[in-house]
């Protein structure tokens, strides 16, 4: 761990001397390797949450652990990089991986799909790197990039917490609400790292997060590169969902209003006319 870390009342680990903090939870207290659901949750189920979660979780499981190959890659260049991002990546990729982790167990005990199968269809994984090359272009972009994504990831778990993780008793709701947690201080430090040593391109930020959606958008798959995972999923959430996350980080580095409340809820409480829960299809095996 680099940097000097300094640890708050609420849990919070923070590098000294910058503002980039950890949220910290521990996976093998709260969901153990070996945990079995009540069976009384599941028995109470209705049949779609179970299908549908076993689907969501299906493909992101494996997106959390392809945190692992975004690092490798950008510690590849790493001599383009400041050192207060690279320490910030470190603490980023700890947390990741213990989402893939606590995914893995969250997945088996729901599903009774083994270890062993995971690793394999991990292992088989094509990353793409080519799609989504222009958000990696250097750290500024990386950094916004890193926005967009992590503010998405709060809305999108926010939403599979309501409706998914809550049913499965307090052991899964806890995971749903440290990922929720921890993507919304990704985000955050993601800004504060922006806000200290790129405040010349601010400036910069709107355009380049319009590029990104618009990207995004032009995808349609997701490439496992950790990044634009969201394009797997557009059709869960409302078509304004890129705009209104667009306004929130602009407000977050002090360049624009922040939307407003009820907007925001709409993100993850939004369902298409004529549903209840928007169905989550099966991964059709290129996850
Ligand atoms: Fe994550
Ligand atoms: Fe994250």
């Amino acid at each position: 761990m680099q940097g000097i870390k300094a640890i708050d009342r609420s849990g919070s680990v923070s590098i000294r001397a910058s503002r980039v903090r950890q949220n910290i939870w521990d996976l093998d207290a709260l969901l153990p390797i070996d945990y079995i659901i009540p069976p009384h949750h599941l028995e109470l189920l209705p049949s779609e949450v179970y299908t549908n979660f076993c689907n969501l979780l299906s493909r992101d499981v494996y997106s959390e652990g392809d945190a692992q190959w975004l690092y490798n890659y950008i510690q590849s260049r790493a001599d383009e990089m400041s050192p207060e991002f690279l320490a910030m990546l470190d603490l980023w990729l700890a947390d990741e991986l213990k989402h893939y982790e606590a995914l893995r167990r969250t997945y088996h005990c729901i599903t009774g799909v083994d270890f062993a199968e995971m690793n394999h269809q991990f292992a088989s994984r094509v990353h793409e790197i080519k799609p989504i090359e222009m958000v990696l272009a250097d750290e500024f972009t990386i950094l916004v990039t890193m926005m967009f994504d992590e503010i998405g990831s709060v809305y999108s778990y926010r939403r599979d917490l309501w409706e998914y993780y809550r049913h499965f008793g307090t052991a899964i709701q806890k995971i749903g609400h440290h990922l929720v947690k921890d993507e919304g201080m990704h985000f955050n430090n993601a800004a504060e790292l922006l806000l200290t040593k790129h405040h010349h391109r601010l400036g910069e930020v709107k355009e380049l997060l319009e590029q990104i959606s618009v990207l995004e958008k032009s995808l349609q798959k997701y490439h496992k590169t950790f990044f634009l995972d969201h394009a797997q999923e557009q059709y869960r959430f409302p078509s304004h969902f890129n705009l209104v996350l667009i306004r929130f980080i602009l407000a977050r580095l002090g360049l624009g209003l922040q939307p407003e409340r009820l907007g925001l809820q709409e993100l993850w409480q939004w369902v298409p006319t004529g549903y209840r829960l928007v169905p989550i299809f099966a991964g059709d095996g290129d996850r």
